[in-house]
């Protein structure tokens, strides 16, 4: 038999991360205009494999979400802290979630590309998706852990206020995905949003305001850390000078 030639194997091809400036986008989104959307009927429906294929045999479904998740900066910061827990961004703006997918996709090959190192990004992904619309079509009733509102748009004016995330009538749909004990964080450096955000959910019957040591003694301070520094808008902020409101509820177990 005629021996073959090998050929030698190519060198792993340089992964180029995605350019934030080839995803142009509006600054603001409107979070009452999105019929181009689809989503899923139910949390059932969600092939899950499609977005974390490497946990595909596992039945895991996602427990942290990041809900207006902008660039992805927290997800991609707390994907290796934690990587056998399922993340899940949402972001409303097409090409903003396009290039946090590419940038989860560049991630995952650089990962691949060394094999001593484990993949670090395949527990976490990303959906267009309105997350003040269709969080349950997502998300099963009380499967989440963590939910995440980092620097939320303002909507300054009155009457934009019912486009706020943290609203009387979403929370209800907040503690319905999240288990009893699972933390919703919410940060921002509008003072008045931060009174608002705090506010709502200290009046409403399933939440119940943590403080930020008591988190950290909970061993959730990589996590609070993520959340003041990791996001571009917190990065923003930080390079701006301006000051950062955090506030976080426990959803309480209402038996
Ligand atoms: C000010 S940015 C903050 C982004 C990110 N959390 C950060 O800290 O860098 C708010 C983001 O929420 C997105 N957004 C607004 N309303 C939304 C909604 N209803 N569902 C999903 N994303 C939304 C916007 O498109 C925007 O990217």
């Amino acid at each position: 038999m005629a021996k073959r030639k090998r050929t030698p194997l190519a060198p792993p091809e340089p992964t180029i991360l995605p350019q934030k400036k080839n995803y142009r986008q509006r600054a603001h989104a409107n979070p009452f205009s999105d019929h181009a959307l689809q989503y899923p009927p139910s949390p059932a429906a969600v092939d899950w494999s499609v977005h974390y294929p490497a946990f595909a045999a596992s039945g895991k479904t996602p427990e942290f979400a990041d809900v207006g998740c902008g660039f992805g900066g927290l997800l991609i910061s707390l994907a290796p802290l934690f990587p056998d827990t399922l993340m899940l961004g949402m972001e409303i703006r097409v090409q903003v979630s396009q290039y946090v997918q590419d940038r989860i996709a560049a991630l995952r090959v650089t990962s691949q590309a060394e094999p001593t190192i484990p993949s670090p990004f395949q527990n976490v992904s990303i959906v267009r998706a309105n997350g003040m619309k269709f969080l349950p079509n997502y998300f099963a009733k009380h499967s989440l852990s963590a939910l995440f509102f980092l620097f939320p748009d303002p909507h300054f004016k009155s009457r934009k206020h019912k486009a706020r995330i943290i609203s009387p009538t979403l929370l209800a749909e907040y503690a319905y995905v999240l288990k009893p004990g699972g933390i919703v964080y919410t940060i921002t450096d509008v003072k008045d949003l931060h009174e608002w955000m705090k506010a709502h959910l200290t009046a409403f019957p399933l939440f119940e305001p943590v403080d930020e040591e008591t988190l950290r003694a909970e061993g959730k301070g990589p996590i609070v850390d993520a959340v003041y520094t990791s996001t571009e808008e917190g990065k923003k902020v930080e390079r701006n000078g301006g000051d950062k409101w955090l506030a976080c509820f426990r959803r309480v177990d209402a038996h």
